[in-house]
């Protein structure tokens, strides 16, 4: 037997498993780019259609382009009856992230093109998932609300569309705009959990939407995108400002982890961070209302207290779930948002995955028994 040990690298943390075009996190500058572009760019001068289609074509699209993508998103945004009501059927315990999978697993098994994994077949089903994502979210929730699901309108951009969807009317264009910057943040972060996951199926040959559908599952937990959902329980549970320094001294005294806040790659401070808190912050200042300023004030002051307890700073999901609850949005509904927008990153990976496929299939060193004789059965 071997004496030599093999080097473990826990949870993959430090491994380089492949190379990418779509986006990388400069280290030396804390950004991050996509398709070689600056992410805070891009969230201040273009539209979320527009980044989508950067990280699926490489470039950025010219307006005839743009206008025709656009058409071809606005006229896949319904949903058939079959599938409204197979959701409609999903008990209202579940989680919207549970609806989500379900919805993707769904259109996969409807797709009479699921196995053809050429690049304009993937091309297609992940622009119709780009489409229908947002009216399965907004329609689950205004049904959790006892409500009507609301049609899309093909007249309003993706942003303002799952407003209407979700309430029945678009706000105030800064608040769309804070809501389209998020989905920008959140559409590519190279080989987070989520896209690993999407790549490991694609690896295998399967289909696109498995590999969504398991994307979708790894978002789901608190350590990766469900974290913009706990940050929120979060700040509900402290509740008062003045309580945020023993909240947190006890919280991390239970070994607790701080929801939003941390990242495997980003170690000192989340480059997407400062684009969302000031969104953030002209969300707050836009509201002019004491509960919203002192929710800020909250927000501020854990931060702070963190920072300062254990150097350890917020990542996106410390502003987004906070300015989504102030978008009006339901709390389950944060982590289905976050999809609505990585289904971008996700299915890029996929396409990346199958121009130069490769087996996903780390090693393991083995700590169990020795190998040992199977007692004869009595
Ligand atoms: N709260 C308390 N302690 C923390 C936190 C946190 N949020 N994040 C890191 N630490 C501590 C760990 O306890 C550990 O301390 P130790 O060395 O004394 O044991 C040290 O910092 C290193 O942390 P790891 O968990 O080993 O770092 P890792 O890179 O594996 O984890 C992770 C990154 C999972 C994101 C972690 O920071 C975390 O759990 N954060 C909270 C969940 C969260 O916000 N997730 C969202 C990620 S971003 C996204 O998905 C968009």
């Amino acid at each position: 037997m071997s004496t030599t040990v093999p080097e473990i690298h826990r949870g993959l943390a430090g491994v380089v498993a492949d190379t990418t075009e779509i986006s990388t996190v400069i280290q030396e500058t804390n950004s991050l780019t996509y398709r070689g572009y600056p992410v805070q760019d891009l969230a201040a001068r273009r539209s979320f259609e527009e980044v989508a289609y950067l990280l699926w074509y490489g470039e950025l699209p010219d307006p005839r382009q743009l206008t025709d993508f656009q058409a071809r998103e606005r006229a896949l945004r319904p949903l058939d009856r079959t599938t409204s009501e197979l959701l409609h059927r999903l008990p209202e315990t579940c989680h919207p992230m549970d609806v989500l999978r379900t919805a993707v697993s769904f259109f996969g098994a409807e797709d009479p093109t699921e196995d053809d994994g050429s690049l304009a077949a993937n091309r297609a089903k992940s622009l119709n998932l780009l489409a229908k994502l947002p009216t399965v979210v907004a329609a689950d929730q205004r049904r959790r609300r006892g409500l009507d699901p609301i049609p899309p309108n093909p007249d309003l951009g993706y942003a303002e569309n799952f407003f209407h969807m979700t309430f029945g009317s678009v706000p105030d264009p800064d608040v769309v705009r804070c809501f389209e910057i998020s989905l920008t943040l959140y559409a590519e972060h190279s080989f987070n959990a989520s896209t690993f996951t999407a790549r490991v199926v694609t690896s295998t040959l399967s289909d696109l939407y498995s590999a969504v559908t398991a994307a979708i599952g790894a978002l789901k937990g608190p350590l990766h995108g469900g974290a913009n959902e706990a940050v929120m329980h979060m700040l509900l549970e402290i509740g008062d400002p003045q309580r945020a320094e023993t909240w947190l001294d006890e919280a991390l005294a239970s070994k607790r982890k701080i929801m939003g806040f941390g990242h495997r790659v980003y170690k000192h401070g989340d480059s997407r961070v400062p684009i969302m808190q000031d969104a953030l912050d002209r969300l707050v200042a836009r509201a002019a209302d004491p509960e919203v300023t002192r929710q800020a004030t909250l927000h501020a002051a854990l931060r702070h207290a963190m920072v300062t307890r254990k150097g350890i700073h917020p990542n996106l999901d410390y502003p987004a779930g906070l300015a989504y609850h102030l978008m009006g949005f339901d709390i389950p509904v944060f982590t289905p948002i976050f999809v609505m927008s990585r289904i971008t990153g996700w299915t890029a990976h996929i396409t990346e995955q199958l121009t130069h496929n490769a087996l996903i299939r780390p090693l393991a060193s083995y700590a169990g028994p020795d190998q040992r004789a199977v007692p004869v059965a009595r």
